[in-house]
């Protein structure tokens, strides 16, 4: 890759920054197209969030962010204009930089977790699944199973409340779904989704008792780094099939790329 005065610069705000996986894969797409084009990681911790995102519409060559953990809700508010998506679930996973210098954003892990699902052989229609997560990735990831026609959808998270109004939200602008919140209990599901934080870091509880999953249940991890998290290792020794975070942000990479180059003032053709 050979960065010049004329390359275009794209960054990832998250805190911790070392998990991302993003620039790894969207930098080769980019060098695969022949675009001259690259993105870095950048490390924003929350309590800097207003500042940095003040800071990087001022650079005119970065014209747009891949958003992640933790930043995800916030960085929606902070949009002046949201796609369909990001407006439905309250945020933003991919930010672009208008004429203006104000931010539009959308939201594309919903599409990219089903996408990656499905290309796996995994269909989620007609399925009873467990969420685990009510975050920024845990929402659009709602939304897009409730509209695949799951059989059913329960959320749980630690903070309940989270959980019954993300439920809630789903319900209202898709009323014949079946969501609710409900502990995060496994058995008796044929997917478990781990859609929180937990299993990034070594010394992190799992985010469910392995011991009550079905051999029969698919367990879903949406965390990238490590690829094996300890969840996974524990459904793999209960005998459940596995199906890694990676298939999640391998299938948004064609997508976000679409979005970041579409150019200011586009939002309207990102899902045309
Ligand atoms: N594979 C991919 O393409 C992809 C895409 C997006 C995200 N991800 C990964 O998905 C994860 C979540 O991202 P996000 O943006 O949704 O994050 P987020 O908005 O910060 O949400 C974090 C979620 O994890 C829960 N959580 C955090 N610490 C916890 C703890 N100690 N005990 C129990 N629950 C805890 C939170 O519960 P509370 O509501 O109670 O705080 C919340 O439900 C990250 O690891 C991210 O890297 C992967």
């Amino acid at each position: 890759m050979l960065i010049t005065g004329h390359t275009q610069i794209f960054g990832i705000i998250a805190d911790p920054v070392v998990q991302v996986r993003t620039p790894e894969l969207i930098n080769a797409y980019f060098a695969e197209h022949g675009i001259d084009a690259v993105m870095v990681p950048l490390h924003v911790p929350a309590e800097s969030l207003a500042q940095a995102m003040d800071g990087l519409r001022t650079l005119r060559n970065l014209s747009g962010l891949v958003v992640t953990v933790p930043h995800k809700k916030a960085a929606a508010a902070m949009c002046a204009r949201l796609g369909p998506t990001a407006s439905v679930v309250g945020a933003a996973n991919m930010l672009r930089r208008q004429h203006d210098g104000s931010w539009v954003g959308d939201m594309f892990d919903g599409e990219g977790f089903v996408a990656g699902l499905r290309g796996q052989g995994y269909d989620p229609a007609g399925q009873r699944i467990l969420m685990v997560g009510a975050g920024g990735a845990a929402g659009a990831m709602a939304f897009a199973l409730a509209q695949s026609g799951v059989a059913y959808l329960g959320i749980a998270n630690r903070t309940r409340a989270r959980a019954a109004e993300m439920a809630q939200r789903v319900r209202q602008v898709l009323p014949h779904a079946a969501v609710e919140d409900v502990d995060n209990d496994p058995a008796g599901y044929d997917m478990v989704v781990n859609a929180t934080s937990l299993g990034m870091r070594a010394d992190d509880p799992l985010p469910l008792d392995a011991n009550r999953l079905d051999a029969s249940t698919l367990v879903v991890e949406i965390i990238t780094k490590p690829p094996m998290t300890a969840l996974l290792q524990a459904a793999q020794q209960r005998g459940c099939p596995i199906h890694e975070g990676r298939h999640m942000l391998q299938a948004q990479i064609a997508l976000m790329a679409r979005f970041l180059l579409d150019g200011p003032d586009a939002i309207e053709t990102v899902r045309s």
